[in-house]
């Protein structure tokens, strides 16, 4: 799973490759590489780490026409500069690129390696260079052709040759590839926000280019030239910068009270008439990570605004499981970056059963976006750090709204519900450097809720080891004494949210259990002292009594700033945390 660049461009193109991938690396930062072409050949440099490491290693090449980049992050093959693309062919011919994973890539290797080919990587990706080396047809497109029909999985590659043509050749299949072409200069990549504004292509699978400097030529699989129609781009990233904060995390967190205007202004007047004709029998919410959170939330919100079925899956579990699903299903998809291919796959799937497939994304030109009957815009703003925080404020609230969409009374109650949420917001960020002090040393720490409150306590127990790598675990709070507290040792820390009036003396009870056994417990409530035993807790933090729906909302921001500053004493860089990405799209 990576990002891909490729350029095409007499002056700029070192400078225009950096640039993109730079705007790329949510899809990974494991390493990064780019090979350039002169009249003298291809020149490759790669490094371990981020695109700015790469920057710095490699020499400025001015009389470059032709480069390709690339970010990665690793799925077959070590973290290491060897395994960093670009890969070149043994014979130094090609030079590639590739986003995917190439699933018959072992069977490839062998005969390859049958056939005499040296492989320099552990990398999948070694065979697309490799195949491509291999034949010598008289046209390009046509080896490259013939390459792509022995790969099975994803892929988007960008390939370049080792000559003086001013050329790259792509190909693509279940992985995005977009081009743009214009005044002498051409830009293939992974997302079109690598792109001025102006028109753009976007690949279909099995589609095949070859772009030149002021040219495109696009043939399918028959090795048949096809036209194509440009898209105007919508998707020209605003540069975004930390506005004064040390990290982008610290700066979204703060974001949630504007997001949330942006949500309610967006939503207020949106038209709901087409889901409202819709007969629904259930409902199926499904997403990955913190979207998957939300999606728990959103069952919880359909199940009692609308007395619907409503279940939360997660999209690798959606997409082999046995689903019972028909076109009185309505399928919800719940994606910040629209582009996680588990996501993405599952939605292709629901899509065989029914057509009532709405997204909740971020990215209105994403691919989550343009395969769904109707997308919902969760209206964030861009959101870099890895983990999500503000877009999950939004992803919740925005869920709310539509479970209440159903009737237009309580649809304008519940926006005006979300417009006091944001303003309560606006006054609520609360000083977390001591709670983050004592538990930052641990190695483990649990999380406890019952109902929505456990939801945020998967949610708070996500955001915390995703940054601070400390192993967290959030648990139903009736669930501790059905195993989990033979983990229970003398200070074990253990988070409790408990904001729900009716069922207070229940968790209560959970906790106390816990603390008999040994446990520190802190608390995150919006009830008076006197229904929490205040006594007991190490430590309390008390939340204003806002609607008991969209309570949720606001007890997590105490848990994303818990979080970001336990990151930050640990000397983690919590925008971009080891071994994640932000949009995983690889299986
Ligand atoms: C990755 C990110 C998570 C995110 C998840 C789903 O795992 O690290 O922060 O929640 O993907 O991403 P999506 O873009 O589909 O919401």
């Amino acid at each position: 799973m990576c990002g891909i660049v490729g350029v095409i461009d007499s002056k700029d193109c070192q400078k225009i490759v950096f640039e993109g991938l730079k705007k790329l690396q949510y899809r990974g930062y494991d390493s990064a590489g780019i090979c350039l072409k002169n009249d003298k050949g291809l020149h490759t440099y790669k490094t371990k780490g981020t695109i700015d490491s790469l920057i710095k290693k490699s020499p400025e090449i001015k009389d470059a026409y032709v480069a390709i980049g690339h970010t990665r992050w690793a799925t077959h093959g070590e973290v290491s500069e060897k395994n960093a693309h670009p890969i070149t062919s043994l014979n130094g011919e090609w030079a590639i690129v590739h986003n995917g994973i190439i699933e018959n890539f072992e069977e490839l290797k062998d005969n390859l390696v049958k056939e005499g080919h040296v492989f320099k990587t552990e990398t999948d990706s070694e065979v697309i260079a490799s195949l491509l080396s291999l034949k010598n047809f008289k046209n390009d497109v046509e080896n490259l052709i013939w390459a792509t029909k022995k790969l099975k999985g994803s892929y988007a590659f960008c390939a370049m040759k080792n000559d003086k043509e001013r050329s790259i050749f792509i190909a693509k299949n279940k992985s995005p590839l977009y081009i743009y072409c214009k005044d002498n200069t051409s830009i293939v990549a992974s997302d079109p926000i690598c792109f001025p504004e102006g028109e753009y292509y976007k690949m279909e699978d099995l589609e095949f280019a070859q772009v030149s400097q002021s040219e495109v030529i696009f043939y399918n699989i028959k090795g048949e030239k096809i036209i194509k129609q440009p898209i105007t781009n919508m998707a020209v990233m605003q540069d975004v910068s930390k506005n004064g904060y040390e990290h982008f995390m610290l700066k979204e967190i703060y974001e949630t009270p504007e997001a949330l205007q942006n949500l309610y202004t967006n939503l207020k007047d949106y038209d709901f008439s087409k889901i409202k004709k819709w007969w629904i029998n259930k409902v199926k919410l499904i997403g990955c990570g913190t979207a998957f959170h939300s999606c728990l939330m959103g069952a919880r919100f359909f199940k009692k605004f609308l007395k619907i079925d409503a279940e939360a899956i997660t999209a690798s579990e959606f997409r082999y499981d046995y689903e019972i699903l028909d076109s009185t299903t309505l399928c919800i998809f719940v994606s910040q970056s629209g582009e996680t291919a588990d996501t993405i796959a599952a939605a292709e799937k629901a899509k065989k059963f029914t057509k009532k497939i709405i997204s909740l994304t971020n990215v209105a030109h994403s691919t989550l976006a343009s395969i769904s009957s109707i997308t919902l815009p969760i209206s964030a703003g861009p959101e870099i750090a890895v983990a999500s925080t503000k877009a999950y404020c939004c992803q919740v609230a925005a869920l709310y709204l539509l479970a209440n969409a159903f009737t237009e009374k309580r649809f304008d109650k519940a926006l005006k519900k979300i417009k006091r949420l944001s303003n309560i917001l606006e006054r609520f960020y609360v000083n977390l450097g001591k709670f983050a002090f004592d538990i930052a040393g641990e190695n483990s720490i649990f999380f406890i809720g019952r109902g929505a409150d456990y939801v945020t306590a998967l949610e708070g127990a996500l955001k915390l080891k995703e940054i601070s790598y400390i192993n967290c675990n959030a648990f139903a709070a009736g669930e501790l004494k059905h195993g989990v507290l033979t983990l229970i040792e003398k200070e074990t820390p253990v988070i409790v949210i408990a904001t729900d009036k009716k069922i207070i003396e229940k968790t209560m009870n959970s906790a106390f259990e816990a603390k008999a056994r040994g446990a520190k417990l802190y608390l995150i409530t919006a009830l008076p002292p006197h229904l929490v035993n205040i006594e007991k807790f190490e430590m309390c933090l008390s939340l204003p009594n806002v609607d008991k729906d969209l309570i949720c909302v606001l007890t997590t921001i105490p848990l994303q700033l818990l979080a970001y500053n336990v990151a930050v004493m640990k000397g983690n860089n919590p925008d971009m945390p080891r071994n994640l990405a932000k949009a995983v799209t690889v299986e």
